[in-house]
């Protein structure tokens, strides 16, 4: 996978040089390139905002430079993901999708935002735009947003992960509950242990045990996601587990008891 990110502040994607990402690029799975989006100003000073049209606080990114940057770096069927706190939110369903595409150019606004020109042009000549935010909060830029994108669908991408059950298993994966409390030694940890279930060595009850915590969990942090949940996934057990913790499986949905 290609991935292209255009910035003022190519510093801030440094990180993309650790950890898995940065063993992905060694590894040639991923071929991440990092610009200044004001080596496209054509100015002495390279000015790549001015003010916005109408009036108003702040300052509006060119779209004559972000058109020169993105004509330079976009390829043939490339995503354009544009990160901002108007777009749809950012999930693991998005970083899914996103991790089957062969090429990702993410542009990085600051300031009041790019001219909306710039998305509208793209779309309009074909190129894939996805605006996306990654929360309900606002960011002085695109940058820190798109390390957690990149990140997020990087891991997705087959090879870059060691272990392909740990992607399964993991919190907002397909089955739709979070992750269950894990542990590991020493047994006891100020006054604290293990349960004993976990070092009983019987799988059956292991993978029952994580079910229920995973479900108890959820219902307690993301009752959303409880309220979402697919009927036809939960066995018995489930049921029971659920209808202790006040939510009753009814054939076409998930509701607390009493609904
Ligand atoms: N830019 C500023 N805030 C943002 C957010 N929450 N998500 C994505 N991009 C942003």
């Amino acid at each position: 996978m290609r991935v292209d990110v255009l910035t003022i502040f190519p510093a801030y994607l440094d990180a993309l040089e650790l950890s898995l990402v940065g063993k992905a690029r060694t590894a040639g799975l991923l071929d991440v390139r990092v610009h200044d989006l004001r080596d496209w100003a054509h100015d002495r000073h390279r000015t790549v905002d001015d003010t916005p049209a109408g009036g108003g606080a702040g300052m509006v990114m060119r779209p004559d430079v972000w058109g020169a940057a993105l004509s330079d770096v976009l390829t043939e069927g490339a995503t354009l993901v544009v990160p901002t706190p108007s777009g749809p939110t950012f999930t693991q369903r998005t970083a899914e999708d996103w991790a089957t595409r062969e090429h990702l150019v993410f542009a990085c606004g600051r300031y009041e935002g790019i001219d909306a020109r710039v998305a509208e042009h793209h779309r309009a000549r074909g190129v894939r735009v996805e605006e996306a935010s990654i929360g309900d909060y606002v960011l002085n830029g695109g940058e820190v947003a798109t390390l957690v994108m990149v990140e997020a669908v990087a891991r997705l991408v087959p090879g870059v992960l060691g272990n392909a059950e740990s992607v399964v298993e993991e919190s907002h994966s397909a089955e739709g509950l979070l992750e269950y409390p894990v542990y590991t030694r020493p047994v006891e940890w100020e006054g604290l242990a293990i349960p004993d279930v976990l070092m009983s060595g019987h799988h059956g009850k292991v993978a029952r045990w994580r079910r229920d915590q995973a479900l108890a969990r959820t219902a307690e942090r993301r009752p959303d996601m409880i309220a979402a949940l697919d009927p036809t996934r939960l066995d018995k057990r489930d049921r029971a587990t659920l209808g202790d913790l006040g939510w009753w499986v009814h054939p076409d949905g998930v509701r607390p008891a009493g609904e």
